[in-house]
């Protein structure tokens, strides 16, 4: 499962992906406006920093301007994608940019139905939002299943993105389900790490090891 840092904070992203373990990023017109910087500039910085797959949406809501706001974030850098709405104008823009080889990720998907649409047209990733679902009462998780699920059935290419992540517990449960990506904000990364066992564990045998009085270098 590839991980991507949920972000648009550049000391935040350079942090962690000192690790090698983020394989890209998302973000969203949220994000960018908690950077505090102009969307263009962010989105070519963070493409400087990973190799993978960088986010960048769309904030037009006719298929015109999306496309030609498309075309500017795409001028950008090589890396990176771009992220639309789940709406009709939304995914006719991930019709079109597609069919050009343009890596796309649709955003906003609450729905199976609207997983199935994103495919149809051609998304490269499919971002549905566990957290949302959850905050409203319903379980997040179980639209990943379903979608998972109609994906192999059709053998559909779209990659299911899990998005709207609020703890390590959807990491987990995302992987055991077999989605491609989980899109997670840098709490939750650096709460992956942590096990008291781990840390209780480091330190016996640390303490064991300098009782010992050898080192190996
Ligand atoms: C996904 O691409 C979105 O940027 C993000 O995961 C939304 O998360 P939120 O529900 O915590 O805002």
């Amino acid at each position: 499962m590839k991980i991507f840092l949920d972000s648009a904070d550049i000391n935040e992203i350079k942090e962690l992906c000192k690790t090698n373990l983020i394989d890209g990023i998302t973000t969203n017109p949220s994000l960018i406006a908690k950077s505090g910087g102009n969307i263009l500039d962010v989105i070519k910085e963070i493409c400087g920093l990973v190799s993978g797959p960088v986010s960048a949406e769309v904030t037009a809501i006719n298929h015109k301007d999306m496309m030609m706001e498309a075309e500017k974030l795409l001028n950008l850098a090589e890396n990176v994608t771009i992220k639309v709405p789940l709406t009709s104008d939304g995914l006719l823009t991930c019709k079109e940019l597609s069919k050009n080889n343009v890596s796309v990720n649709v955003t906003l998907c609450f729905s199976s139905s609207q997983a199935i649409l994103a495919a149809k047209a051609g998304a490269t990733f499919i971002s549905p939002f566990v957290g949302r679902l959850d905050d409203i009462g319903q379980n997040g998780l179980d639209l990943i299943y379903d979608i998972v699920e109609i994906y192999n059935n059709y053998n559909y290419k779209t990659q299911v993105l899990v998005a709207s992540i609020r703890g390590v517990n959807h990491v987990i449960e995302s992987a055991k389900i077999g989605a491609d990506v989980v899109t997670i904000p840098t709490k939750t990364f650096k709460e992956m790490f942590n096990h008291p066992l781990t840390d209780k564990g480091l330190k016996a045998f640390l303490s064991d090891w300098q009782d010992t009085g050898q080192s190996i270098l």
